[in-house]
């Protein structure tokens, strides 16, 4: 495909009533294990970057006091069904957790933030996003993690189904596009340790890698 699409990653996020990331618990451990290491942290400040429709943040909530939502403006700005509810995603966290500490930014304001983050949870964005975005990411990424940041990516990934579905007819920079509603979303498999190179080449440094044939998972720190 060569023409200019709009791609809109905002349409890819699944519902809050969707399965939890499997390795999403595991993450949690691991990565509050090595926050730990050092030094006690009691309350640590965690970001979940790109949160989408809530799927995850619902078990996130379950460990963390003290966190900041990021998405893009058209997706925190937009009506979802929550629930039979059509609400934002700031109204839905007031009402349904008013007790925790939950900030949400847009992905614009979080990378002017100065905040000490201790985690970034990056839960099946990298593979909806297309490089342009990616770098963004990654940028924004680095900008806001100190030393001492943990920073936790999730991806699914060699779903036969989603396969299936990338030909040459769709394929679109290094990945796949879709037609979905009136834009499009894009698709890529992070395959073997693609992944983990990239990363690495972006100034990120392997802590601990639990990933398998259907997921992605890794924790790294800034280099
Ligand atoms: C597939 S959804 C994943 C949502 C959630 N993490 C989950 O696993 O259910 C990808 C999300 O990334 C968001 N996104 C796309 N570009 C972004 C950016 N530059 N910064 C932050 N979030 C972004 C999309 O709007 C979308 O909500």
């Amino acid at each position: 495909m060569n023409e200019k699409i709009r791609i809109m990653p905002e349409y890819s996020a699944q519902g809050i009533k969707k399965q939890v990331s499997p390795l999403l618990s595991f993450a949690i451990q691991k990565s509050n294990e090595l926050l730990n290491q050092n030094k006690i942290i009691n309350n640590p400040l965690i970001v979940e970057h790109g949160c989408g429709l809530l799927r995850n943040t619902k078990e996130l909530i379950k460990y963390y006091d003290k966190i900041i939502l990021v998405d893009t403006e058209f997706q925190l700005k937009s009506l979802h069904n929550f629930e039979g509810n059509l609400l934002t995603i700031e109204q839905y966290v007031k009402t349904k957790w008013s007790r925790k500490n939950i900030i949400i930014m847009t992905n614009k304001e979080y990378i002017n933030e100065n905040n000490d983050v201790d985690i970034i949870y990056s839960i099946n964005v990298l593979d909806v996003t297309h490089p342009m975005i990616r770098k963004e990411i990654y940028k924004s990424f680095i900008k806001t993690m100190n030393r001492n940041t943990l920073l936790v990516v999730i991806l699914s990934r060699n779903d036969s189904w989603t396969l299936r579905l990338c030909k040459n007819t769709n394929k679109y920079f290094d990945g796949y596009v879709f037609k979905n509603r009136d834009a499009y979303t894009f698709y890529k498999n992070w395959n073997g340790n693609t992944l983990h190179k990239d990363l690495e080449k972006r100034g990120f440094k392997i802590i601990n890698d639990f990933t398998n044939y259907k997921y992605v998972g890794l924790i790294l720190s800034k280099k």
